[in-house]
């Protein structure tokens, strides 16, 4: 038996939900198409429902014998083999250097599989035998500190859900034309998990910070020697030397056996592999706190220090490369976050920002993850620009691309947090435009 609407009933559930519309070009009531209920919301979205029909019932190949044998280390399904990073070819010239991204636009909910989380190494991964692995805590402390891996497990731990964002990430919308990509390869150096680690707070105390000391300098154990330099204020505050990641070992790629997490942060100031900490007062002025990860003006001046990463949305479906097969209902989806707080609002525009609709998103949002956002959207077969704008609890707004691009020189890729709009065509094909 087929569940299908009729035509006729179809376009009187059409009509139902433009009278419901928030926002201009299809943007609907998320109240309203819950109480539709399955009857209206269901065929709506899934044309070609079939109901339960017990005498046609096929019992497939798979329920008739016992399936495959236990495994140690679970994998994905082979049907779901293609959701995987975005990885660049190798290297040649700078072997282990790169970055591999996210595919956001293939994931659901806000946290990253470790399997999926971004990866941007400056000198590859290192093998580190946790056991000659030492992390040396010195300079202006009253006792100098050694740890191995085993005594950082013998400290209390706690454990926060964060996202990370590199610094360089979207950087492609900064540049003259719109790149043709998806949403995890324009903005997929973003990924979040639940890190489990020492507060450095703890360490620091233990080592007896001295009263002239204002900044700690923080160097990985890699080929790289990544150097960051972190005020003492907010290594007191939050920051974490983080073991594990959403429950199992850090990943190599994450910094196994241990890695700096400082929090609403730009990425690379997370050092990862830590094996030094040095109590200072100043800054070190490393390689990437200088002609790196610096912002340049229009002015030819540069920021420095500019750490938070900036209040940001991106609708992840529909989004770049996708394409509508279908006439109907979708649902507008995508992720928030901000360096400065929780996400407060999240607002979608299907007309390219001449109107705007409040998007749905979870209450009691926490500081400093991701937030998931939604909204159902009517897809007639028009043309649409799909928008998302998000503000955060200290009040920040994300801005247009144009305002975020009058800020800065042409040259500077880092911290851009602009509207990202995807154009929907009549064909439903969906790509990456400046709006
Ligand atoms: N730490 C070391 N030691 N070496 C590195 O190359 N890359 C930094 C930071 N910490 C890096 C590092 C950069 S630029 C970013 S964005 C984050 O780590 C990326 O973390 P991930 O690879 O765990 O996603």
């Amino acid at each position: 038996m087929n569940n299908n609407k009729s035509e006729l009933e179809l376009a009187h559930l059409h009509e139902q939900l433009r009278s419901e519309s928030v926002a201009g070009n299809g943007l609907i009531n998320r109240r309203h198409l819950l109480g539709l209920g399955l009857a209206g919301a269901g065929s709506l979205v899934a044309g070609n429902v079939l109901a339960a029909d017990a005498s046609g019932l096929v019992i497939p190949a798979w329920s008739k014998t016992p399936g495959r044998e236990l495994s140690g280390y679970g994998s994905p399904s082979r049907f779901a083999a293609g959701v995987t990073r975005l990885a660049p070819q190798p290297n040649a010239i700078s072997p282990g250097t790169g970055a591999s991204r996210t595919p956001l636009h293939l994931l659901q909910g806000t946290l990253t599989p470790n399997s999926l989380h971004f990866e941007r190494h400056h000198a590859g991964i290192p093998d580190i035998d946790p056991a000659q692995h030492r992390l040396v805590l010195h300079g202006m402390v009253r006792q100098p500190l050694a740890f191995s891996y085993e005594d950082l497990l013998a400290y209390p731990q706690v454990s926060r859900t964060y996202f990370l964002e590199c610094s360089g990430n979207s950087g492609a919308n900064s540049g003259p034309t719109a790149a043709d990509n998806s949403a995890g390869g324009i903005h997929g150096l973003l990924s979040c998990a639940e890190w489990t680690g020492v507060r450095l707070s703890t360490l620091l105390e233990e080592a007896g910070v001295t009263p002239e000391a204002s900044w700690i300098t923080c160097t990985g154990a890699d080929a790289a020697s990544l150097g960051r330099s972190v005020p003492l204020n907010k290594a007191m505050e939050d920051v974490i030397i983080a073991l594990y990641q959403n429950g199992e070992p850090i990943r190599p790629e994450q910094g196994y056996p241990m890695r700096l997490f400082v929090p609403g942060w730009e990425g690379n100031v997370s050092v990862k592999w830590l094996t030094q900490i040095k109590v200072t007062d100043g800054p070190a002025n490393f390689r990437d706190e200088t002609s790196r990860y610096t912002e340049l003006l229009p002015d030819g001046r540069a920021l420095q220090f500019t750490y938070s990463m900036g209040v940001k949305s991106v609708i992840t479906s529909p989004s770049g490369q996708m394409t509508l097969t279908r006439r109907g209902l979708h649902e507008v989806t995508g992720l928030a976050w901000s360096g400065s707080g929780a996400i407060r609002r999240v607002e979608i525009s299907a007309d390219g920002g001449r109107t705007w609709a409040d998007a749905h998103i979870e209450e009691n949002q926490q500081a400093l993850t991701l937030t998931r956002f939604r909204l159902p959207w009517l897809w007639e077969g028009g043309e649409a620009i799909l928008q998302s704008r998000a503000t955060d609890t200290a009040g920040n707004v994300q801005p247009a691309r144009a305002a975020w691009v009058a800020m800065y020189s042409p040259a500077n890729r880092y911290h851009y947090n602009g509207i990202q709009s995807w154009a929907v065509s009549a064909q439903g094909e969906v790509k990456n435009v400046y709006a």
